[in-house]
């Protein structure tokens, strides 16, 4: 277990063991005292001695105290079981055991909090679905304590994907007045009081209008790339759409950049960089973390991610794929169909049984997608894309941006979007409009991914979906 503890030294402050283990392993004389501090996973009790394992949850391996009978603090031993937070001093001495390398031979040991004989991780192989209703607790135990370390260090290898890159970090709004999507999946935001037995108006509302959170802050990206050049956004977004998949949750968060001076082309290469980037990221810092996703979700797990790091992406416009998947003698639930959207079943076949490689389909119907996308020569498809990955399908979509005045305005007219309501995103297009495109990729899809993990609930630390706002 070296090399993956936490742990500090003396003082007032543990400060992880992960730090001073690694600071130990490379000086040659691990002897200092140690401070370290956790919750009790297991402890063994002999007469003169009790092996405790515990785990501060900065990494996956736990470590080995040995606190003989009689050190200072041993009178509470019977009250420090599973879950129990203490915190030891002692040596770092080389175990006898042969799980680890070293384990505390402790000085002292004190008793933090005690964890009566009702803690729900006392014993090891709970569903998913009642650690879902325990997510207050459930990043004690190790799968989820790996989703939350590995969600956290994707999310600072976004940030640094995008600024080893020139880009700028926007922050856009989540209380909006638009609808980037049009897709009427809004959570409306009002300080109306719904109990109140009056029904207000708008004029009596916060806003003085509608407003509601945020779909996507593409829109709003759009004008700061028309002024910085690459931008990006990083935040959470939110759809009220009704379905109950293992894909979809009420909250989620979307990272969204967008480029100016930039077409089709550019933005499709972009999110391959991207998702190569993120599982390159997770195989070499979070390899420990990942084992634990391939013992208990995946076993194929860091052979596929390999795979995806390593080779090209396949790329496929609408119209062939509808031809492919028509031709595939599969039988699916939803039509195939020209002018019909792609459903995951369509979007999974595609990439698990045809190219068996993650693959962006672009150059969508234009009747299908939003009014901001835009169109082709063929006057028929507009310049829409979507990266699907094997066992997901959509983790990506995005766009060349209609540049061209007239026609936007003709699009936002066919979409029903009124003139006064997106004045400012018309203005873009007005003064010194630009060839610009985008993405958004969905945070939490990207983490399924790179985890196997089979259900967006389980890759969000307090998951929203239709019934649950729990936490
Ligand atoms: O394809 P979508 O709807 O695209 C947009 O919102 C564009 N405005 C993005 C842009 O061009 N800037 O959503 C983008 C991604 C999807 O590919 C998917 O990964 C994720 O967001 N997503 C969801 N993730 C979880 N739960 C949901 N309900 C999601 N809806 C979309
Ligand atoms: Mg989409």
């Amino acid at each position: 277990m070296v090399g993956t503890l936490q742990a500090g030294r003396a003082g007032s402050r543990a400060w992880g063991m992960r730090t001073l283990v690694r600071d130990l392993l490379r000086s040659s004389a691990p002897a200092d005292v140690i401070h370290a501090a956790g919750w009790v996973r297991t402890r063994r009790d002999s007469k003169a001695f009790s092996f405790l394992e515990i785990n501060d949850g900065s990494c996956l391996g736990n470590l080995q105290v040995i606190a003989d009978t009689g050190i200072p603090g041993s009178a509470d031993l019977q009250k420090m079981g599973t879950g129990a937070s203490v915190a030891v001093e002692g040596r770092l001495v080389a175990s006898q055991g042969g799980q680890q390398a070293w384990e505390v031979q402790a000085s002292s040991i004190r008793l933090l909090g005690e964890s009566p004989e009702d803690f729900p991780l006392q014993k090891k192989g709970h569903t998913a679905e009642f650690l879902r209703g325990i997510a207050h607790l459930r990043p004690r135990t190790n799968l989820y304590g790996a989703m939350f370390r590995v969600r956290s260090r994707m999310s600072q290898a976004v940030h640094r994907f995008f600024a080893e890159r020139g880009f700028y970090h926007i922050h856009t709004p989540i209380i909006t007045a638009s609808d980037c999507e049009g897709a009427g999946e809004m959570f409306r935001v009002t300080t109306l009081d719904p109990t109140s037995g009056k029904s207000g108006s708008f004029a009596d509302d916060f806003f003085r209008k509608a407003a509601h959170l945020t779909v996507s802050g593409q829109l709003e990206g759009e004008t700061f790339a028309c002024a910085l050049g690459n931008i990006y956004t990083f935040g959470p977004t939110f759809r009220a759409e009704n379905s109950n998949t293992s894909r979809h949750a009420a909250e989620f968060w979307m990272i969204e950049p967008e480029m100016a001076f930039c077409d089709l082309q550019g933005d499709m290469d972009l999110a391959e960089e991207m998702v190569k980037y993120l599982v390159r990221e997770a195989l070499d810092h979070q390899d420990g973390d990942l084992s634990v996703f391939e013992k208990f979700v995946d076993q194929g797990l860091r052979g596929r991610l390999e795979f995806v790091a390593e080779n090209p992406f396949e790329r496929v416009s609408y119209t062939d794929a509808v031809s492919i998947l028509q031709g595939s003698g599969k039988s699916f639930e939803y039509p195939v169909e020209y002018g019909l959207n792609l459903q995951s079943e369509h979007e999974r076949w595609l990439t698990e049984e045809y190219f068996k490689k993650p693959t962006t389909v672009f150059n969508y119907p234009k009747e299908i997608k939003p009014f901001y996308m835009r169109l082709n020569d063929d006057d028929r498809t507009v310049t829409a894309m979507d990266l699907l990955v094997p066992g997901i399908g959509e983790i990506v979509g995005g766009s060349q941006r209609e540049e061209r005045l007239d026609v936007l305005l003709a699009n936002m007219e066919r979409h029903g979007l009124a003139l006064e309501d997106y004045g400012w995103y018309v203005d873009t297009r007005k003064y010194g409009s630009v060839p610009h495109a985008g993405f958004g990729m969905g945070f939490e899809r990207l983490l399924m991914f790179v985890t196997g993990m089979q259900n967006i609930r389980d890759v969000i630390p307090f998951a929203r979906t239709p019934g649950h706002c729990e936490f």
